[in-house]
């Protein structure tokens, strides 16, 4: 028997995807065995664990349970891409710090979960957590230090927020902060 492969374009954390992709896949099948990113877990693979949530256009989505089709002229965000260039993700280093991951399994999907809550507000409540986690199940943790360590998250998000709100209007009222004076030669060293 033949598949039949469509040609989709994807955006994956921020990058443009052109890819072959057997046209019964799944998004989740798409991220693991044609692009690589083995972040999102395959669980129960029906909808029922969480282990496969990606972030599609800001909302936690089950990847197992959607048609790559689906994702297409959508922004994805996998665990892969939370991380930024100045280091990992709050909600990776508090994850850490707070003892939030034991096995793991879970973890992928939580973050992605948590990292769109925290898109839609900084100081959630731990109802919030609570219900924005609810379909991401863990076997492990009990779940108490993953609530903590999204509110520690959510903490250090709103602070890195007050501190570029309070440069940025600074730089406003001073017309902008000063070159820095400096003797160097251009190109020196
Ligand atoms: S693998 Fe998708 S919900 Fe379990
Ligand atoms: S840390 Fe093992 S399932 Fe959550």
């Amino acid at each position: 028997m033949t598949t039949t492969h469509d040609i989709v374009r994807l955006h994956v954390n921020g990058d443009l995807r052109e890819v072959g992709v057997p046209t019964h896949y799944t998004l989740l099948e798409t991220l693991r065995y044609i692009l690589g990113l083995t972040g999102s877990k395959q669980g129960c693979d029906k909808g029922d664990c969480g282990a496969c949530t990606v972030v599609v256009d800001g909302r936690p989505t089950l990847s197992c349970i959607t048609p790559v089709w689906e994702a297409v002229g959508t922004e994805v965000i996998t665990v892969e891409g939370l991380a930024s260039a100045d280091g990992p993700h709050p909600l990776q280093d508090e994850f850490d710090l707070n003892g939030a991951a034991q096995c793991g399994f879970c973890t992928p999907g939580i973050l992605c979960s948590a990292s769109a809550l925290l898109e839609r507000t900084r100081a959630p409540s731990r109802e919030e957590i609570k219900d924005a986690l609810a379909g991401n199940l863990c076997r492990c943790t009990g779940y108490t230090k993953i609530y903590d360590a999204v509110e520690a998250a959510a903490r250090r998000l709103s602070a890195d927020d007050a501190s570029a709100d309070a440069a940025t209007e600074g730089g406003a009222s001073t017309g902008g902060a000063s070159p820095v004076e400096t003797d160097r030669e251009p190109g020196g060293v």
